[in-house]
């Protein structure tokens, strides 16, 4: 299948003045994940890769063709089933350099395209995708509502969404951690007290597993279902 997409150039979404500031957010990404694209695989990649393993397996019990968005670096892309068709998109140019180049070297058919774009506003039609996942996405994007609201659009009726993440704890050392490093994410690039409720507000998505993941229950696998209409 030959997919044609059109993808963003950085200017056409949100930067412009009076955009509330959505260029500001989108430019700090773009510079935090400058700086994480050459160390990603060997730092934050590796601590997450558990996650990224699982979610995948989960997706290729299924068929049909995936997003994931994203995709950064494209670590889980080898992971995928052949019988998939996968689509990867990412804000970030630099990260995206590194999944174009691992999908050329490892000559992985099954991605059938890489675009960015921001996950605020999807350029694919409603319904297109069999299953949306998003790993530790949710709490690095600005508005992560508006993400949810358009995974739930471009997934099908009867879908699934898979989401793995890295949410806020109530209480414990960690939580005061997390609290004491909020104020550090656009340096960091991801927000460490995200309130997962702010992902499970969209009516058409049914939650139907929650599992923590290794290591230490860092993070946590969901597993969402679009209701059919
Ligand atoms: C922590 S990385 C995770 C990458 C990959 N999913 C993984 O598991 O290794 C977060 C990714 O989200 C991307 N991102 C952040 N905001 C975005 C947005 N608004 N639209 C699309 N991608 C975005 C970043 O560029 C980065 O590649």
């Amino acid at each position: 299948m030959e997919i044609k997409l059109h993808t963003i150039s950085g200017h056409e979404q949100g930067s412009g003045p009076g955009q509330g500031g959505r260029g500001v957010e989108l430019e700090a990404i773009e510079k935090s994940y400058r700086r994480w694209a050459p160390i990603y695989d060997a730092t934050f990649g590796r601590i997450t890769a558990m996650g990224r393993k699982r979610a995948v397996a989960e997706v290729n019990k299924g068929r049909g063709r995936i997003l994931e968005l994203g995709v950064g670096t494209g670590l889980s892309l080898p992971d995928y089933a052949p019988h998939l068709e996968v689509i990867g998109v990412d804000y970030s140019e630099d990260m995206l350099a590194i999944a174009r180049r691992r999908v050329a070297e490892l000559g992985l058919k099954h991605v059938v395209a890489l675009a960015r774009m921001d996950a605020r506003a999807l350029d694919f039609p409603d319904g297109f995708f069999d299953c949306v996942v998003a790993m530790y996405l949710v709490s690095v994007v600005p508005e992560p509502e508006r993400v949810m609201a358009e995974i739930a659009r471009v997934c099908k009726p009867g879908g699934q969404v898979i989401i793995v993440n890295h949410f806020a704890r109530e209480k414990g050392p960690l939580a005061v951690i997390e609290r004491m490093l909020a104020p550090l994410a656009n340096v960091l690039g991801w927000h460490p007290d995200f309130d997962r409720i702010r992902i499970l507000k969209e009516p058409s998505l049914r939650v139907v597993e929650v599992r923590p993941m290794a290591p230490l229950s860092l993070f946590t696998f969901l597993r969402l279902v679009k209701e059919p209409r």
